[in-house]
């Protein structure tokens, strides 16, 4: 039933089997899904959820046999409402003309619930039927978080069937609701295959932020000289260690730029969120969860002192209570004051101690720009400065670093967020 010990640490939920409800299927109408649909999810697993894959784990006799069993659970339903497979022979192919008829169909269609350039950040306020969750459109440019698969038949098949018990409707033929002839709905798929931006992909192998000297640091955030490099691309994991767990991920991965110039230290920081949280914003407190708003915000950490020896190995939180760390810390602020630097020494993991300092003391600043669900933010230190507070960056040796990012419409706030693994910046 869905209720594992382990059930309500999740978001998504593990799947009411008695229910008879299952999102992901390629089966016509109201029908149930095929066993090859069950045996796809459990051989592949539904990616962005905690739910694995088996086929390394099971036989694919034994994955036959779970199917066999699960289907007992809801076996009314199973016998009640078979409908045929959606035809998925003779796609329309990927062309630009389909693309860009693709486009015009999601922005009639979709855009409302996964946003204008399909960052799942749309006006919508979505209830899951069955948890009574807050529910938030799937990040269309992340395909790696696409659950059932995110080739141009996945998508197809999503569209046509749509995520029963969630608000996602489907456009096949169905009961009720909006049809789509099928070319249409391959149009679409078409599109949402070309949104994909691996740009954000987390990859967890590599650990180096480069610093790329440049003559002059931009000061503005979607300077196009940023562009000049790819930058690194940062892992999260949700912070289920402190007291105030965040276990309900939605964006993982950060892409990082570092670059330097004679006087200064720049690093530009940019994610995908679905809402730009700022406190006392009326309209985003509507969208978020338990309709409670905080301010999104960022940091970056560096020991105050770097140890010489390498095996030494790096506290996962703020380093102890004798190690002490310098941060960087942007807050979207609120309403009336925007963009707030911070920077400070803390100490201690539970229970952290903060000592800030004026920012201008360190030449710190900070600007953001949000964007069809984006979030892009510059912070700018001098190189050396005359805090003993701060962490000097004069020399040439590598320096540890971690990144943290709160989402303010989803309860993110003090221990609540996401944290990267330590890396170097080199
Ligand atoms: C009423 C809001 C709404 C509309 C309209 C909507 N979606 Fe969704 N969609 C959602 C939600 C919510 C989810 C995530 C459901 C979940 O997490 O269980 C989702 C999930 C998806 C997924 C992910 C499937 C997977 O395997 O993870 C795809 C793809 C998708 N939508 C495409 C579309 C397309 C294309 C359209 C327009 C034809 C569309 N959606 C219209 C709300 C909507």
């Amino acid at each position: 039933m869905g209720d594992g010990f382990a059930a309500d640490t999740f978001i998504p939920p593990p799947r009411n089997f008695a229910s008879g409800l299952f999102k992901f299927k390629s089966t016509e109408g109201d029908g149930m899904p095929s066993d090859e649909d069950l045996f796809r999810i459990i051989s592949n697993g539904l990616q962005g959820t905690v739910m694995p894959g088996w086929k390394d784990e099971l036989s694919e006799g034994q994955r036959w046999h779970v199917i066999s069993f699960i289907k007992l659970f809801s076996e009314e339903h199973f016998k009640k409402f078979r409908t045929k497979a959606i035809d998925v022979n003779n796609p329309v192919p990927n062309s630009p003309e389909s693309v860009a008829r693709g486009k015009e169909l999601y922005l009639k269609y979709c855009q409302k619930c996964h946003g204008e350039e399909g960052r799942g950040d749309g006006t919508e306020f979505l209830i899951d039927e069955v948890f009574r969750l807050r529910l938030w459109p799937r990040n269309l440019t992340q395909p790696w978080t696409i659950r059932a698969g995110s080739t141009a038949k996945d998508i197809f098949l999503r569209i046509s069937a749509g995520l029963p018990g969630t608000p996602m409707p489907g456009y096949g033929n169905l009961s009720e609701g909006v049809t789509l002839p099928r070319d249409a709905r391959w149009h679409i798929a078409n599109y949402v295959v070309s949104l994909a931006d691996t740009r954000k992909k987390p990859t967890n192998n590599e650990k180096i932020v480069k610093r790329f000297p440049i003559p002059r640091i931009p000061e503005e955030v979607d300077s196009p000289a940023w562009d000049q490099e790819k930058g690194l691309v940062v892992s999260f994991v949700r912070q289920i260690e402190g007291k105030k767990k965040m276990f309900r991920p939605l964006n993982l991965s950060m892409l990082v730029k570092c670059f330097v110039d004679d006087k200064k230290i720049a690093f530009l920081l940019e994610w995908d969120d679905r809402t730009p949280s700022v406190e006392g914003d009326k309209v985003i407190e509507k969208l978020s969860e338990g309709l409670k708003l905080f301010q999104d915000a960022a940091a970056i950490q560096f020991p105050l002192v770097i140890s010489d020896s390498v095996e030494e190995p790096l506290y996962f939180g703020h380093k102890g209570e004798k190690l002490h760390v310098n941060v960087l810390h942007w807050g979207a602020g609120t309403v009336k004051i925007r963009d707030v630097a911070t920077i400070f020494e803390a100490r201690g993991d539970e229970g952290m101690k903060k000592a800030p300092h004026p920012p201008e003391n360190s030449g710190f600043t900070v600007k953001s720009l949000y964007r069809q669900g984006v979030w892009k933010v510059l912070m700018t230190r001098n190189l050396t400065t005359k805090e003993t507070t701060d962490l000097q960056f004069g020399d040439q040796r590598p320096i540890p670093i971690q990144f943290a990012i709160w989402d303010g419409s989803r309860l993110g706030k003090g221990k609540k967020h996401y944290i990267s693994d330590w890396h170097w910046l080199n």
